[in-house]
């Protein structure tokens, strides 16, 4: 697993408006998805094009397209939704498929009661969002499902991490095609499971159900 921390002065910016209590859920909506498109130019440093001849009105020249197979977007429900339209802005050709998945609060064990995407990835380029990548139950499962269905390259792009959920990514997903892009890695989780400083609870703040 490689691991990316996007270091920009816009990025830094959005996200300590987002962490900020203060700030009210239509702001937060709408920072969380320009931070998105932010981390989203970084982790598609490597998607897949092809060449593409054109003309424009000037003369006949070479450029590229993306490739197919077309990459797959995958926002874990509930909170991942408030990112998608950030990611398919800059991938117009991506498909969506959707993951849902829960964690039980006590146990912080991720399980999953919704999956609507393709039974066959292989040969595609997958980014799974989630806002926090907190103690990594949720994302290793969502990973393993996509590596499962033969997903060969797969990006999960998160807001925020804790050092431990890295630590699991890294000790589950050890030797797979998995790059975590995220705006900071944080100091580490509470007793409730809870990034800090973090951002509080990603979706209660972008749905307003704080
Ligand atoms: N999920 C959240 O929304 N926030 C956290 O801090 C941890 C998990």
């Amino acid at each position: 697993m490689r691991l990316q921390v996007v270091d920009h002065p816009l990025v830094a910016h959005k996200l300590t408006t987002l962490r900020d209590k203060r700030t009210d859920s239509a702001t937060f909506r709408r920072l969380a998805d320009e931070l998105v498109t932010l981390l989203a130019y970084e982790a598609t440093r490597d998607v897949r094009t092809e060449q593409a001849d054109i003309e424009t009105p000037v003369a006949p020249t070479t450029g590229v397209k993306l490739s197919h197979p077309r990459p797959l977007v995958v926002p874990i429900l509930r909170a991942g939704l408030g990112m998608l339209d950030g990611m398919v802005r800059l991938l117009p050709t991506a498909e969506v498929g959707f993951l849902g998945m829960v964690r039980n609060e006590e146990t912080l064990e991720a399980s999953t009661y919704a999956t609507r995407m393709p039974e066959d990835l292989s040969g595609r380029q997958v980014y799974v969002v989630d806002p926090m990548l907190a103690t990594g139950g949720t994302l290793v499962a969502a990973i393993q499902e996509l590596i499962k269905r033969g997903a060969d390259d797969v990006t999960a792009v998160v807001l925020l991490a804790a050092p431990e959920g890295v630590e699991i990514m890294e000790r589950e997903l050890a030797g797979t095609p998995v790059t975590v892009v995220t705006a900071a890695v944080d100091e580490r989780l509470n007793e409730h499971g809870y990034i800090v400083p973090g951002l509080g609870d990603a979706g209660d703040r972008m749905y307003g159900s704080a």
